[in-house]
């Protein structure tokens, strides 16, 4: 019989836990234009964990994606490292996270694991660099 690590029943903790507060935060998207609702948990290496949901606009331009949400919640408390981050939409069978949400998170988490769930609860793992794979870098 396979013993089972105190690591798994953490890391079974942790996901459950995350998946508990990504269903919470989705009730608060705001999303009367394009209908879909999207949440994201940030996991931070800290355990703390920051949740996003996406907030729309009338002026489409300035709707704001849920994994940024998380992302800036977090640094705005002095986050500094991030570890994992969990996305979900009931309404789109498999999500990713959008090229700008993408760019951001490779400015602060550049080794985060976005973690995608579908309705099925299947998870996805993605390292942020097998998504992004040339990011747009300052330097003059
Ligand atoms: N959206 C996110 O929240 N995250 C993404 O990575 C992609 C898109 C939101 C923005 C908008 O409210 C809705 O999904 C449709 O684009």
């Amino acid at each position: 019989m396979a013993r089972i690590s105190s690591k798994s029943v953490l890391h079974k903790k942790i996901s459950k836990e995350l998946v508990r507060r990504v269903h919470k935060v989705l009730k608060n998207s705001y999303a009367p234009y394009s209908k879909i609702t999207v949440g994201a948990a940030l996991y931070c290496a800290n355990g703390n964990i920051y949740t996003g949901c996406n907030v729309e606009n009338g002026s489409y331009s300035l709707t704001m994606c849920a994994e940024r949400i998380a992302l800036y919640k977090a640094l705005s408390e002095g986050e500094k490292s991030f570890f994992l981050l969990l996305l979900y939409s009931p309404e789109i069978k498999s999500i990713l996270p959008c090229g700008a949400c993408l760019q951001v998170l490779n400015e602060f988490a550049p080794e985060i694991v976005i973690v995608t769930m579908n309705q099925e609860k299947e998870f996805h793992f993605y390292p942020l660099k097998t998504l992004l794979t040339k990011p747009f870098k300052y330097s003059v």
